[in-house]
């Protein structure tokens, strides 16, 4: 957000653009909520837009365009092979990184089944390190055959702290796993910015070439997923030294300098839908581009629309804005501040992406076995309309015996998409966790009754145990009368 203050001294969150386009919402009335939800097998996932007032669900290719971009999909040059648009995208991105080649990709994780491909299939039990996995890429990389480490700072799992970078690795636990595994062992190291899944937190420069210098000296490759980008850089400029006057592009340089490959979901990053990689070496990109027709399509589209392609060659470019990519973080810290005022717990500080409610203490009575971030996602649905998501043991897969892995963090993500809400809805969002707050202990545990295989929490189904949610959605009528 440019340099505004108000008169009051109050740190209001202040839009730095005007809705022109608008999208009609519907907020139901609490019963409806509680049987949409029951329909949706408490899973926030198979809720059905129509019924959802706010969806806080995702970041991912909900954000609003820009005027520009939509103006761009109107130019946009339809062909199979040797798309100008495809060349006009391909120049943005090399400019906004300074790497060599770039690979079109349909979303993030069709980059990394790619990245796995090339990387880990050819290492079996080989490790990916990593400040912390994403659900997408660490299924990619088991699928392939290979692990996961995590060696994100201790500080990263707290919920509460005050350092600045808390999506750094750790780089004492970097070198003793790089000695203990020895490095042939090791497929890539992964460096997720604007780590997702511990609260959308950043990773600092300096942490960053910490690590590149380690891979470089050991000659493993360094991969980074700039699919939270935007947000990272917004950190860097705000947090870390030396940054303040930086240039957002000669950040992002500085950034992919000290990689060797550089994916993202354009979900996310560029405020469209698609992806891709991006690699300076010739013989990664050979290998790495054999692949892209056999799962994405041709070099030139790999998947995307073109329309798509030319409003994500704008909305690249409109992320080395710092009025665009400050507008997110921005209202998050608005949204956790007003959580953290009734002393509710949640993931400080606040990162990009969204404010993350700490399950474990907000639903502190319900054991970890019985999902209490999904059962809150689901009581948060039923007493606002607001669709969050669950990240915590439901998003993780089971162990080999089967048995459950428990996350380290039980997280209830209230996801706040680009440009999307203004703040009176990011403050009827508080509004309805303060009261269900306040009503905590009349939320119970979940179990699942349809349990997939793989990526269990995008469309399994589960069932309250008790009649919580009927008793939650009657309180909610006696203590809000006839208010929606
Ligand atoms: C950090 C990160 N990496 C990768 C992905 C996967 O991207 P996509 O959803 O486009 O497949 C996501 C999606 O949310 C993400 O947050």
């Amino acid at each position: 957000m440019s340099n505004v203050k108000f008169l009051s001294g109050e740190n209001i969150p202040l839009e730095m653009h005007k809705v022109r386009m608008v999208q009609r919402v519907n907020l139901l009335p609490v019963e409806d909520r509680l049987q949409r939800m029951e329909e949706a097998g408490f899973n926030t996932f198979l809720l059905k837009n129509r019924d959802v007032f706010m969806d806080m669900l995702t970041d991912s290719g909900v954000n609003a365009m820009s005027q520009n971009q939509y103006a761009a999909m109107m130019q946009a040059d339809d062909s199979y092979a040797g798309s100008e648009t495809f060349y006009k995208l391909e120049d943005v991105l090399k400019d906004m990184f300074g790497m060599k080649y770039f690979l079109p990709a349909h979303q993030g994780r069709a980059c990394e089944n790619i990245i796995s491909q090339i990387l880990v299939k050819p290492k079996p039990g080989s490790a990916a390190i990593m400040n912390y996995h994403f659900t997408t890429t660490k299924a990619h990389i088991t699928l392939n055959g290979g692990v996961v480490e995590e060696i994100v700072g201790d500080e990263g799992l707290k919920i509460s702290s005050k350092v600045p970078f808390k999506g750094d690795i750790d780089i004492d636990k970097l070198n003793a796993l790089i000695k203990r595994l020895g490095k042939e062992k090791i497929s890539f190291v992964r460096i997720e910015a604007g780590t997702n899944l511990i609260g959308g937190q950043p990773v600092s420069m300096k942490n960053m070439k910490e690590v590149s210098a380690i891979c470089r000296k050991e000659g493993i490759p360094l991969v980074y997923d700039a699919s939270l980008l935007g947000d990272n850089l917004y950190f860097i400029k705000q947090k870390e030294d030396g940054y303040l006057n930086a240039d957002l592009r000669d950040i992002t340089r500085e950034i992919a300098s000290l990689m060797d490959i550089v994916y993202f979901s354009a979900r996310k990053l560029g405020s469209a839908r698609g992806g891709g990689i991006l690699v300076s070496d010739d013989s990664l990109f050979l290998t790495m581009r054999e692949l892209v027709p056999l799962y994405e399509g041709f070099l030139t589209y790999g998947g995307m629309s073109v329309r798509e392609m030319e409003a994500l060659a704008v909305g690249l470019q409109e992320t080395l804005d710092f009025d665009v990519i400050s507008q997110t973080p921005i209202i998050v810290e608005a949204l956790c501040n007003e959580l953290i005022k009734k002393d509710i717990p949640v993931v400080t500080p606040p990162g990009g992406l969204g404010c993350h409610v700490d399950a474990k203490q907000f639903c502190s009575h319900i054991k970890q076995d019985m999902y209490p971030a999904g059962a809150l996602a689901s009581a948060i649905f039923i007493s606002s309309g607001v669709r969050v998501m669950e990240r915590g043991t439901l998003s993780e897969q089971r162990n080999e015996d089967g048995s459950n892995r428990f996350a380290e963090m039980e997280l209830a993500r209230i996801a706040v998409p680009r440009r999307v809400f203004t703040l009176s809805q990011v403050k009827y969002t508080a509004d309805r966790i303060n009261w269900l707050y306040e009503n905590r202990r009349l939320i119970g545990g979940l179990t699942f009754v349809e349990e997939p295989r793989v990526l269990r929490f995008f469309f399994g189904r589960l069932e309250p145990i008790g009649d919580w949610p009927t008793v939650l959605a009657k309180k909610f009528r006696e203590d809000f009368g006839d208010s929606l």
